[in-house]
């Protein structure tokens, strides 16, 4: 099968279309064949061999995010059947290869597509949104009325996360430069700030909940927002030093998080999408063979929603 490899750390020439051995679904595994993959942050880092995404070695195929067609399962699968659509993000942080023609994972890590979702916009749903998910309703249990914080509200994550906070009754600020506030607005953020003009810390008070993706010296900034007893939850700040002891001058709590493979995650997050509340942002998509283009791009930071490669051909 055709697949985007990588068998030294570095640049995106790293990156090479390769053929390799198509994978056979073990025991409690699903065989899916991929349509389309999703492009994160967290995949360039990767390519560069950056910190705790050393946990791959070496050569390894590349991608985390899916989307496609069950094409068989292994021994003790009951939740899919061949030909079903559905996506996930399978194995993180682990090596999963979205970046192929096929990919064979627990059959726990995927959920059925929403009907309402093409192949492209499923798979630029699973690793943001379950990072949405998990940080607003596991993580930091926003509630109806509740006023958060979305730093970096343009995003993948950011784009995601406005809309499911939306949808558990809360006030949303999201943080963009001005270009991108009616971008936020159509998602249902209720106020926004262009963080390249204001001090965010200044400018938004007295939030419940922070969720930090972006800026704000790694959150430390952003704890300043926050009410007596609110709660910071970072994808940045494990690396964030002092942010603890701040959290605790100020009387607030700050946690870095990272994302978890969660089939009930990405069913709750489906749901959202039947029912209207949520909807993916693809702004651009590219073939499997352009990889190297797509870390580019999302490396440049700018990207609004999501990138995602083209994986099937003639897809
Ligand atoms: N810990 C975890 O589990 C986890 C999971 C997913 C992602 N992450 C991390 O979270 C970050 C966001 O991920 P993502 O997928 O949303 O990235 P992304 O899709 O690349 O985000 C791009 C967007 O970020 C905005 N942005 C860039 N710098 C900003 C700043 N200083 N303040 C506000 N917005 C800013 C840009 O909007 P403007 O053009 O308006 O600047 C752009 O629209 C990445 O660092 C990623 O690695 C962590």
């Amino acid at each position: 099968m055709r697949a985007i490899q990588q068998r030294e750390w570095g640049g995106p020439e790293m990156l090479q279309l390769v053929e390799v051995e198509q994978p056979q679904p073990g025991p409690g595994e699903v065989l899916v064949r991929v349509i389309a993959a999703g492009v994160n942050p967290v995949d360039y880092y990767t390519r560069e061999g950056r910190a705790y995404n050393r946990v791959l070695t070496l050569p390894f195929v590349h991608g985390w995010d899916a989307s496609g067609i069950v094409a068989a399962v292994g021994y003790g699968v009951t939740r899919f059947r061949p030909g079903d659509r559905v996506f996930g993000m399978p194995q993180f942080p682990r090596e999963a290869g979205a970046y192929a023609e096929y990919v064979a994972a627990p059959a726990r890590h995927f959920a059925l597509m929403p009907e309402e979702l093409g192949f492209a916009e499923a798979a630029g749903l699973p690793l943001a949104g379950l990072t949405a998910w998990q940080m607003l309703v596991e993580v930091a249990k926003v509630t109806v009325g509740q006023r958060v914080l979305v730093a970096g509200a343009a995003g993948g994550v950011g784009h995601l996360a406005i809309q499911v906070a939306k949808a558990r009754g809360a006030h949303v600020i999201g943080t963009a430069r001005a270009t991108k506030h009616a971008f936020l607005r159509e998602l249902g953020a209720d106020e926004t700030v262009d963080y390249t003009v204001s001090d965010v810390a200044a400018e938004v008070r007295d939030a419940d909940v922070v969720i930090q993706m972006f800026g704000g010296e790694h959150g430390l900034g952003a704890l300043e927002s926050l009410r007596r007893g609110g709660i910071l939850v970072s994808g940045q700040a494990a690396w964030t030093p002092g942010l603890l002891e701040r959290a605790d001058e100020l009387g607030v709590r700050a946690t870095g998080y990272l994302v978890d493979p969660d089939g009930a995650g990405l069913e709750a997050l489906a749901d959202l999408v039947r029912t209207r509340q949520l909807r993916v942002h693809v702004d651009q998509e590219l073939p499997l063979a352009e990889a190297a283009k797509a870390h580019e791009l999302i490396a440049q930071g700018r990207t609004a929603g999501k990138i995602v490669l083209n994986v099937a051909e003639g897809a």
